[in-house]
C-alpha cells in the first residue's frame, strides 16, 4: 500500500456549496470527526459538534473562524443516555433541519476490565454503538422531514475480525456481564453493531429519502486510543511515534475523514443505503478486503446478517428506553 491507496473523495463533491445544510458530527474535537467538520465547514455548511469536552471543542473551533460555513458546540456525552436527550432537546429548540447526522465518536476500553457507563453499558458498545443509537433514534423524525438526509456511523476494519474468528453481537450478553472481558473482542463486538445498525435502519428508512452508511476511516493518526490504565497510555505513548512514520499504512486525519465525506455529499453514496464503506486497510485479515471500497461487503457473514440486526435494534432500542 502507497500514498495512491488512499480512497479520496472527488473535487467535484468537495467543492458542494452547502449553504443552508445543517450536519451533526459527534466527536467532532478530535481526529476523524474533527477533520469532517472542518471540510463541511469549508464548503460552507453548518456543523453542530456534538462533544463531551465542549472547551477541547472550542479550542478546536477557534480554526474555523475564517471559513465560509459556521459551527455551534452542543454538548453531547454519549457515556451518558441522559446527555444525548439533553442534547437533543437543546438541538430540537434551535434547529428544525438535519442534513446529515455523522456519529463518529468512539473509544476503546483499553483497562482490561469491563467498565460501565451511568446506565450499565460496557463503555466500548456504550459510546460507539447505544449512545449513538439513541440520538439517532431520538432524530428520526427531523432527518425524515429534511430528507434527502443521511446518517452514517463509525464501525472499523477490526469488526471484520478474521476467517478463524469473526467478532458477533452477543445478544444474551451485548455488555460482558457474564463473560471474560477482551478489549479487542469488546470494540469488535461493538463494531460489528454499528454495521448491523446502518443495515437495519436503512431497511426500515426505506422510501423516506433518509439513507445510511457505516464506515471503516482507515487506520487513523489520531488521538486513538490514548484513554485507558496508566501502562496503556505509556504502551501508546511509545507505539505513537512509530505509527505515526508507517504513513503507507495509516493515514492523516484529513485522509481518513474522506470515506465519512463520501457517505455525507457524494451522490452516489445513497444509492447504497445501508451499505458498509471503508478506506484502505492492511488491518484486514482477509487480503482481497485491503483495497477498501465504496462501498465493499464485510467480510464478516455476522455482520450482513439481517436477522442479527433485527433482533439487537430491537434489544437495543428497549434498552435504551424507547418503545
Ligand atoms: N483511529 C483509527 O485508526 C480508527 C480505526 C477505525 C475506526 N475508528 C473509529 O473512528 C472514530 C473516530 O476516532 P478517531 O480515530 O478520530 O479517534 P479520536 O481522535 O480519539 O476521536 C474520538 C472522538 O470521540 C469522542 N468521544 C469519546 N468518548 C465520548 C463520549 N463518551 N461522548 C462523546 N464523545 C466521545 C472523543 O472525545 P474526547 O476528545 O473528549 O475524548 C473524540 O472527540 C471512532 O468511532 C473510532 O472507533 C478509528
Amino acid at each position: 500500500m502507497n500514498n495512491d491507496s488512499v480512497l479520496r473523495v472527488d473535487e467535484n463533491t468537495l467543492s458542494k456549496d452547502l449553504s443552508g445544510n445543517i450536519y451533526i458530527v459527534t466527536g467532532a474535537n478530535s481526529g476523524v470527526g474533527l477533520e469532517t467538520t472542518r471540510q463541511l465547514i469549508k464548503q460552507g455548511g453548518h456543523v453542530v459538534m456534538a462533544c463531551r469536552r465542549v472547551e477541547a471543542a472550542e479550542e478546536e473551533a477557534s480554526a474555523f473562524a475564517d471559513l465560509p460555513g459556521s459551527y455551534d458546540i452542543i454538548r453531547c456525552d454519549l457515556a451518558d443516555l441522559q446527555s444525548v436527550r439533553d442534547f437533543v432537546d437543546v438541538f430540537l429548540n434551535k434547529y428544525d433541519r438535519l442534513d446529515g447526522l455523522a456519529c463518529n465518536a468512539g473509544m476503546v476500553n483499553m483497562s482490561g476490565q469491563p467498565k460501565y457507563t451511568k446506565d450499565g453499558f460496557e463503555t466500548t458498545i456504550g459510546i460507539s454503538f447505544f449512545g449513538h443509537l439513541l440520538l439517532t433514534e431520538l432524530l428520526l423524525d427531523l432527518l425524515k422531514q429534511s430528507a434527502p438526509s443521511r446518517m452514517l456511523i463509525l464501525s472499523s476494519v477490526i469488526h471484520a475480525g478474521s476467517p478463524k474468528n469473526r467478532y458477533d453481537v452477543h445478544l444474551d450478553d451485548l455488555n460482558f456481564k457474564s463473560r471474560k472481558f477482551s478489549n479487542f473482542a469488546a470494540y469488535g463486538e461493538a463494531k460489528v453493531a454499528c454495521v448491523l445498525y446502518a443495515m437495519e435502519l436503512a431497511k426500515r428508512l426505506e422510501g423516506t429519502g433518509v439513507t445510511t452508511a457505516s464506515v471503516h476511516p482507515g487506520w487513523a493518526r489520531s488521538n486513538f486510543g490514548s484513554g485507558g490504565g496508566f501502562f496503556m497510555r505509556m504502551i501508546m505513548g511509545m507505539m505513537r511515534p512509530i505509527i505515526n512514520n508507517l504513513t503507507s499504512w495509516t493515514n492523516s486525519n484529513e485522509e481518513s475523514a474522506q470515506t465519512s465525506l463520501h457517505c455525507l455529499l457524494s451522490d452516489d453514496a445513497p444509492n447504497h443505503s445501508g451499505a458498509y464503506f471503508s478506506q484502505h486497510s492492511v488491518l484486514y485479515r482477509d487480503k482481497e478486503c485491503r483495497k477498501g471500497g465504496w462501498p465493499m461487503t464485510s467480510p464478516n457473514p455476522n455482520a450482513r446478517d439481517m436477522d442479527n440486526a433485527k433482533t439487537l435494534v430491537d434489544i437495543s432500542r428497549k434498552l435504551v428506553g424507547m418503545n
